[in-house]
């Protein structure tokens, strides 16, 4: 049975530790964060229309003659192409598609917001047409997460889609993290913009020149992680801390770092964290502080002082949620 309209949500995430390494097979430690990204779906019956309306953005175009063209993608492209792909496997046709983002999570700062699209759009397509899981909206969502960068891990779509605080390692099944009480995290907007593709590209070629020395950063990017896990598992918060600092250095020996990022840890070291590190792929971004819960507010007000925009998130458990079901 076909419906008429669907909601889907999802959360934005943070990396705590591993970003990059990730990528070459190391583990990672991933948190979903309660920025969310919310996206409506309304069937046009004998159409081919799909229009697509996000917060600042909107276009409408015809799917019978989307093609992706080589080059840059733009905004709207992953998105027809997931509604390509979904009729394609569904054999639909003459359906067209109002499509509408509504998102928290700031794109461009390393907050998963493109993998958020992904599944969002993806869960909440296939929700039109038959009973779908968490499971498959992943692996259709990493098909389009793939055009958006070749080599991407698909951490950013695991954690949007299942939620919670997770111990991940690409193509392998993940583990989520138990842990005794809350941490307290600042996601601070660094206010530029960057490109993952970009970023893996650059990580990619240091990998390749300098090939020995990536290989040990790896190792102790590796153990850092597992560490890391253990000490999450306790709510450590000083030693969690250490570690965000020691993982953080290996991100500037393999050059993801700049100086926005580099003048933030600063600051926010001197207000009285725990520990900072770059999140996602760097380059700009954002940063994260591990803050003691009960210094949150007091820290929050000295780096926006300083200019920044600062989110102070809390873990999100839900992961994917379909909000609305409507039969036709
Ligand atoms: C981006 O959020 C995380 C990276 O490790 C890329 C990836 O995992 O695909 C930089």
């Amino acid at each position: 049975m076909n419906r008429r309209e669907s909601i889907a949500s999802v959360p934005g995430k943070i990396i705590l530790f591993g970003e990059h390494f990730v990528v070459y097979g190391n583990p990672a430690i991933l948190m979903a964060v309660d920025l969310r990204l919310d996206v409506f779906v309304k069937v046009i019956q004998n159409s081919n229309k799909i229009y697509i309306r996000s917060d600042d953005k909107k276009n409408v175009a015809d799917l019978i003659n989307f093609e992706l063209k080589n080059g840059k993608l733009s905004f709207f492209d992953p998105i027809m192409f997931t509604c390509k792909m979904i009729f394609k496997q569904r054999m639909i046709q003459d359906m067209g598609l109002d499509i509408k983002i509504k998102s928290a999570i700031p794109n461009g700062i390393g907050l998963g917001s493109s993998g958020a699209v992904s599944v969002a759009t993806t869960a909440a397509i296939s929700s039109l047409f038959k009973k779908t899981n968490k499971k498959n909206v992943y692996i259709d969502a990493m098909e389009t997460e793939k055009l958006i960068h070749k080599y991407s891990s698909g951490a950013d779509c695991l954690i949007s889609t299942v939620g919670g605080l997770v111990y991940y390692i690409k193509d392998q099944k993940y583990k989520k993290i138990n842990y005794k009480d809350n941490l307290s995290f600042l996601i601070i907007d660094t206010g530029i913009k960057h490109s993952t593709k970009k970023m893996v590209q650059k990580v990619k070629r240091f990998s390749e020149k300098e090939n020995m020395q990536f290989l040990q950063i790896k190792k102790v990017a590796y153990d850092i992680c597992n560490e890391a896990m253990k000490k999450i598992q306790k709510s450590d918060e000083v030693e969690i801390g250490r570690l965000m600092k020691e993982n953080h250095k290996l991100l500037k020996q393999i050059g993801v770092t700049n100086k926005a990022i580099e003048r933030i840890i600063k600051i926010s070291d001197k207000a009285g964290v725990f520990g900072s590190k770059l999140t996602g792929a760097g380059g700009g971004g954002s940063v994260i502080s591990l803050v003691p819960s009960d210094e949150k507010k007091r820290i929050e007000r000295i780096i926006k002082k300083q200019g920044y925009d600062v989110f102070p998130v809390r873990i999100d458990n839900n992961g994917l949620v379909f909000k609305k079901i409507d039969s036709l």
